[in-house]
């Protein structure tokens, strides 16, 4: 039985170098190793031994069985590695590296903030969880004013503000303009980007959050037309100089008189439409200033507001703001 051991061990490695692939291996495997394999085979021998060779003859075994044993996973693993390899040519090309970038919202944001940095804006920013009075009440929207309606959005469970009322999440960054006021002093000339939130049903223009920016100048002798040129200024900035805003009057609450800003671009539409509506804006109305603690016959000012989904839809031509929020890696990797 010695013999028949050392045989089977010398016959498996001498084999085991010609093996080509995994499958030459599964052959040999079962030829060595497998339950009918030579090897298993010639152990059962070992009960029919008288019992004094059986410890001689049983360190035997282990050894040979070891040895094919280990022998078949070095052959098996030099295969597996192999298979991860390419060949070995340098005129290859590289690994491209993949790099991540600012979401198209973020770039488009900067953009702009950039663009009202230029012209002298300061960066303002305000609570996402607000309150009644800053979100609606200040901004000359009482409690019975249709224009909630249009703004309903998501109430927090949690105890009301003793002197500002039921927390809420805002539905405009119009709310920066009433805590700047609150807190500082005129002039002011800033510009405030953050997040909404509005109770929607969401299709393609609609979600129940997005992002907009707002500006607020304040100080003495600010007139419309301080308005229209800073508005006309932004736009050509932005978009380039071919571009050209109207201003149609429209109501909001906080601010009187009020307009949407249009703009149209030379050779360019939107769903065959030249005029794409793009802002809101007025003068600030003087209950407005009244309420935050400022003289309205000594300062005026102007606001506006401008959702940033919509000036990135239209910079990239992209149809549907849902995009922005699937993490789709097909769309976010255009930008
Ligand atoms: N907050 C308005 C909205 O969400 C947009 C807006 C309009 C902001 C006029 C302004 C403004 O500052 O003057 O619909």
């Amino acid at each position: 039985m010695i013999d028949q051991l050392n045989q089977i061990k010398e016959q498996a490695l001498q084999d085991l170098p010609g093996v080509q692939d995994p499958a030459g291996l599964e052959d040999w495997r079962i030829r060595y190793l497998s339950r009918q394999g030579s090897l298993p085979l010639a152990l059962e021998g070992m009960k029919d031994l008288p019992k004094e060779q059986r410890p001689t003859v049983g360190k035997l075994a282990n050894e040979v069985k070891n040895a094919v044993n280990t022998a078949y996973e070095e052959k098996k693993a030099s295969f597996e590695s192999s298979g991860n390899q390419l060949p070995d040519d340098p005129t290859l090309p590289g690994y491209p590296v993949v790099t991540a970038s600012p979401h198209v919202v973020s770039q488009t944001l900067d953009r702009i903030v950039q663009t009202f940095r230029r012209m002298g804006f300061a960066l303002a920013d305000g609570p996402e969880i607000e309150t009644e009075y800053h979100n609606f009440d200040a901004l000359n929207t009482p409690a019975d004013h249709p224009a909630r309606n249009e703004q309903d959005t998501f109430y927090a469970k949690l105890p009301p503000h003793p002197k500002y009322g039921r927390l809420l999440l805002r539905t405009q960054t119009s709310t920066v303009q009433i805590r700047i006021m609150e807190s500082a002093k005129p002039p002011f000339k800033i510009i405030a980007p953050g997040r909404c939130y509005r109770r929607d049903e969401i299709d393609a223009t609609h979600g129940i959050f997005f992002h907009q920016i707002e500006g607020l100048v304040v100080d003495e002798s600010v007139t419309l037309g301080d308005l229209k040129g800073t508005m006309e200024f932004f736009f050509k900035e932005l978009l380039g100089a071919e571009t050209v805003v109207r201003f149609r009057p429209h109501f909001f609450p906080f601010t009187e008189p009020s307009f949407e800003i249009d703009m149209a671009r030379e050779g360019h539409s939107v769903r065959g439409k030249k005029w794409l509506e793009i802002a809101g804006c007025g003068m600030v109305d003087p209950a407005v200033l009244t309420n935050a603690g400022i003289d309205p016959e000594k300062y005026t000012g102007f606001a506006f507001g401008m959702g940033v989904e919509r000036i990135a839809m239209m910079l990239h031509g992209i149809p549907d703001l849902r995009l922005f929020y699937e993490n789709d890696q097909r769309f976010l990797k255009q930008f």
